[in-house]
């Protein structure tokens, strides 16, 4: 197959391009960066090198401004919006003058669709938050469904928060940990919905590959943990000499609306449409993918 990856050159972008390649498909890259191409991977820089007549499979729409990276200022909060909602007003913009459109369109969206709910448990039929994130992933996906068509079917992937060796929010929560110092933001009894980046390129995979799916997917492991746990978990494979809860006034007073909707909102989502297809994770269980994404790069 002929994949299109926008954000391609990202955490998971980079690793759903590297299992692609393993299986023998080639790739086109959207990046802003400069890129050397190669036999198997072709970089460009805008949507309009596409030829119309260009054979493209399946596209996976990545890119966007990483959001747990500063405090959301008003500006920055346009950057998030607008880095993701432009890019795929660009990819429905290629659609509309491929002469073959693509079969299947992945598309990320997050969990912070949900809000922050407590203990409720969160399914792809739970209603949606209200706060920047949620609407974010709201707008997104609603332009992501203008890209569905009877030739081309689209898969929302409400991704929980990837842990992998190679970045992503697990490699910055034990960086501490690697110094002896556990820590823990806010009082830890926030649920945080995981997956092992493994598992979110085989769901990747299975979701392209599984001609019948489309809709909604929650891309998170059966075992969502709460936060408390997590922190003691990374400190068996991590052993510190002692451990810090750092205080939820505290991490609002530094990171602002980024710590309410990201470091402290509560979210337990189970992943019952790739359940329901019949998808197996190969790390269901915290301690597993814990064991396997701790390891050093
Ligand atoms: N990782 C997670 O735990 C997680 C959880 C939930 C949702 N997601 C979502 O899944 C997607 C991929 O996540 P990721 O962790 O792989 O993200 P990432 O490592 O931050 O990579 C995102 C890619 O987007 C491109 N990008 C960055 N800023 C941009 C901008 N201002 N305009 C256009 N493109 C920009 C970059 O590509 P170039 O520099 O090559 O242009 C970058 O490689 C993101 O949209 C993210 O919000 C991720």
């Amino acid at each position: 197959m002929h994949f299109l990856v926008t954000g391609g050159t990202g955490f998971i972008g980079q690793a759903f391009v590297k299992h692609a390649i393993k299986e023998r498909h080639t790739i086109t890259i959207l990046s802003r960066g400069k890129h050397e191409s190669c036999e198997s991977i072709e970089f460009i820089r805008d949507l309009e090198q596409i030829a119309d007549n260009h054979r493209i499979d399946a596209i996976v729409n990545l890119a966007g401004a990483p959001l747990g990276d500063k405090r959301w200022s008003d500006s920055y909060k346009t950057q998030l919006i607008e880095s993701r909602l432009e890019t795929t007003r660009r990819v429905i913009k290629l659609c509309d003058r491929l002469m073959k459109r693509p079969s299947v369109i992945l598309n990320a969206s997050a969990i912070g669709y949900y809000g922050s709910r407590g203990d409720d448990i969160l399914t792809e039929d739970s209603t949606a938050g209200d706060n920047f994130s949620s609407k974010l992933c709201q707008d997104w996906e609603a332009l992501s469904n203008k890209l569905g068509c009877p030739d081309t079917r689209v898969c929302n992937l409400r991704f929980g928060v990837v842990f992998g060796r190679s970045g992503g929010a697990l490699k910055q929560l034990s960086q501490s940990f690697r110094f002896k110092i556990g820590t823990q933001i806010g009082e830890g009894n926030q649920w945080m919905s995981w997956i092992h980046l493994t598992d979110a390129i085989r769901a990747m995979s299975f979701l392209v590959e599984r001609e019948g799916l489309k809709g909604t997917f929650n891309i998170t492991s059966p075992y969502p943990t709460k936060v408390g746990r997590l922190s003691t978990m990374i400190g068996e494979k991590l052993p510190v000499i002692f451990h810090l809860v750092i205080p939820s006034a505290l991490v609002k007073l530094i990171f602002g609306e980024m710590a309410t909707e990201l470091l402290l909102s509560s979210q337990r989502v189970l992943p019952n449409a790739l359940s329901e297809a019949g998808f197996n994770f190969a790390y269901a269980e915290l301690d597993s993918a814990l064991t396997e994404a701790l390891v050093e790069a």
